[in-house]
């Protein structure tokens, strides 16, 4: 097949080195990708958010596939845009889209499916503040409804922090979410969905803060694990019977039927599982974790979703073992990252690139020696999150002993990653509320 795959991080990258690992001989592009994925796809420098610009890109690469990463493309209408070219595409429309890019809608859904998720109310107004603060917190959950991928969200038992934050948002012009706290350990869990019919991959937790012992603020996710022995059995189709399948439904109803990947993400609360969001596409950095222990071919369950023909897929199939991906991110992440660092050490397998550019010697072949004297291309930063390493081994701890074993062989200035990813789940510290 010839697949084009729309985006430029770690999570495009899996996808694409989940492609190439099937063993057909599919034609990759990405657009725009990164440096470090040439050596498995063909980079076309294309605005991944212009609907006109990527269809033209499709055309000129005759895709049979088109498959949409990040969320900015989709709820700008790539996906509608393709889709009334006559491409196949994986991925939902705007309109669909709308249960990741807004709030309100999202809400609005999951009250008619009668799905649990934490209770809600915008301020917008200062005047309004202290008494809604009383009524939802402590612990509070303060969201900037201006801006997504988790940066302006603070959680915290501190009700001053939460006036503060709280403040900036409305200073700078946003309305605040204020939320009841969902307690329980997180899960997110990705659905292929076409339009009624669900089919749910590996359950992953993310480790969202930027430090150790979940310390620090919020990131767009510092590293992920999969499966999680802590979550009791039967609790993957409890989520599909009791959130996600409802939403599906919900949507066909509404006649907005969703086509891609929904990804819910979930407090495993001492009621059931609560939803903290849902997003309308693969996560990252969960999804670097999940492939690289899917073993029945990608290509298939992404055309299937994408032609309507997801219920005749046979079942999906898993490797045993577990897999763990780690975050390296640039000084001063998630503030304001300083890019340009040399990174070496990074052209290897189960090394998946983000924020990364070719460093100077770029254009000598792969495998090469390179000035910094480490084999294969040098890279300089680029990103916020820089790459993403995998590790793949028979349990977590083993998996864990990988993602660390290859970040030790990279480097960069002002790197810093967490090093206890998975660990928790590893020395049992996971309960559910009431177990
Ligand atoms: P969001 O951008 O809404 O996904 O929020 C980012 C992160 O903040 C989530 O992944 C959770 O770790 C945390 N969070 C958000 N909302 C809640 C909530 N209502 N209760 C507990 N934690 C939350
Ligand atoms: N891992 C969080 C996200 O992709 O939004």
């Amino acid at each position: 097949m010839r697949i084009l795959v729309i985006g430029s991080g770690a999570r495009e990258h899996a996808i694409l080195a989940a492609l190439h690992g099937e063993g057909s001989d599919h034609e990759l592009h990405v657009a725009p990708g990164n440096a470090g994925m040439g050596a498995v796809a063909t980079l076309h420098e294309v605005d991944a958010a212009a609907p006109s610009a990527v269809v033209a890109l499709a055309r000129e690469v005759g895709a049979d596939l088109v498959v949409i990463g990040p969320e900015v493309p989709l709820v700008a209408g790539v996906a509608d845009a393709l889709r009334d070219a006559g491409f196949a595409v994986f991925g939902p429309s705007a309109e669909a889209a709308q249960i990741e890019g807004s709030k309100a809608f999202a809400k609005d859904v999951m009250a008619a499916a009668g799905v649990r998720t934490a209770h809600a109310r915008i301020v917008d107004s200062a005047g309004q503040l202290d008494a809604a603060l009383a009524e939802f917190g402590p612990t509070y959950v303060v969201k900037d409804d201006g801006l997504a991928a988790g940066k302006g969200v603070v959680v915290t038992p501190d009700l001053e922090a939460a006036r503060v934050h709280a403040l900036t948002c409305l200073e700078d012009g946003h309305p605040v979410l204020l939320e009841s706290f969902l307690d329980g350990p997180e899960v997110s869990l990705f659905c292929f969905v076409d339009g009624e019919e669900v089919v749910p991959l590996l359950p992953a937790q993310d480790h969202k803060r930027v430090g150790d012992g979940d310390r620090g603020p919020n990131t767009g996710g510092m590293g992920a694990y999969t499966p999680l022995p802590w979550l009791p059995e039967g609790s993957v189709q409890t989520i599909v019977d009791e959130v996600v399948a409802p939403v599906a439904r919900e949507l066909v109803v509404r006649d907005v039927p969703f086509s891609g990947l929904l990804y819910a993400g979930l407090a495993m609360t001492s009621d059931g599982p609560a939803v903290i969001e849902f997003n309308c596409r693969f996560g990252d950095p969960e999804t670097q974790a999940v492939l690289a222990l899917l073993e029945s071919p990608l290509s298939e369950a992404l055309a299937a979703t994408a032609g309507g023909t997801l219920a005749e897929l046979p079942p999906l199939r898993w490797k045993d073992g577990a897999a763990v991906t780690v975050v390296l991110a640039a000084e001063n992440y998630p503030a304001s990252p300083r890019k340009g660092d040399v990174i070496t050490g990074a052209d290897r397998p189960g090394v998946l690139h983000a924020g990364t550019a070719a460093g100077e010697d770029a254009g000598m072949a792969a495998g090469t020696a390179t000035g910094t004297g480490t084999a294969g291309k040098s890279y300089v930063s680029a990103g916020g999150r820089v790459l993403s390493v995998v590790g793949t081994g028979t349990d977590l701890a083993a998996a864990r002993d990988e993602a660390y074993r290859l970040l030790d062989g990279i480097e960069m200035r002002g790197g810093h990653f967490r090093t206890d990813i998975g660990l928790a789940a590893v020395e049992g510290r996971i309960s559910l509320p009431g177990a």
